[in-house]
């Protein structure tokens, strides 16, 4: 694809344990508003209020359960994946992480960013001793299908009636990854 934005000179993927600068709540929250307005993909269909992103961005770190990985541009976030860690009660699948809300600014795509995020949340559920890494996806997300699958994700089964967007409703696809 066409990337809107020049090749940044560093691009970086990172956890986030808190928000110390308001500005990359600010820059997440307004990267998550123009991935929601042009596809969605990643729950919302209609964006939130820009304060609603950020207590909601500011919140996930604080989820025990949940890691937080941004992807920097420049310095600057433009985007953002997450990981869902199994509930300690579901011990037949503590060995499988849940990889979700995988997104980059469409202003911000063609550089690389959504892969390098990809592969650090693949590096973090490996820290955390993780065998197996699952998402799942809308069938319209093309660029997605198209990313998990290069980067080794095996497509192991379709829901027929996965999502509902305006009305219409959506097939999804699920994928796991073997990390061990
Ligand atoms: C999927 C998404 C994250 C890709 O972001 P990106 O930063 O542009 O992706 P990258 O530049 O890292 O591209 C990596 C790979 O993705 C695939 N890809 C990216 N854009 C693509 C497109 N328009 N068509 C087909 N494949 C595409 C390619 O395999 C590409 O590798 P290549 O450049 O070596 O061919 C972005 O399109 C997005 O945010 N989509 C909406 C949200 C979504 O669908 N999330 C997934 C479900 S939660």
């Amino acid at each position: 694809m066409t990337p809107d934005m020049p090749p940044p000179a560093t691009l970086l993927a990172e956890c986030i344990d808190n928000f110390d600068d308001d500005a990359d709540l600010h820059a997440l929250a307004e990267a998550a508003t123009a991935a929601i307005l042009e596809s969605g993909g990643f729950g919302w269909v209609k964006p939130p209020k820009p304060a609603t992103l950020e207590q909601y961005f500011r919140g996930v770190p604080l989820v025990p359960e949940r890691e937080l990985i941004v992807g920097r541009m420049d310095g600057v976030i433009y985007g953002a994946v997450q990981l869902q860690k199994p509930s300690r009660n579901n011990e037949a699948q503590a060995f499988a992480v849940q990889m979700m809300h995988h997104f980059v600014a469409p202003y911000a795509r063609g550089h690389g960013l959504a892969r390098l995020l990809l592969q650090k949340a693949e590096e973090r559920a490996r820290a955390l001793g993780f065998h197996i890494i699952n998402l799942d996806v809308r069938a319209t997300q093309q660029a997605a299908l198209a990313l998990y699958e290069a980067e080794g994700f095996i497509r192991w089964g379709v829901h027929p009636a996965y999502a509902r967007v305006r009305g219409t409703t959506l097939a999804g696809h699920f994928f796991y990854k073997k990390l061990k």
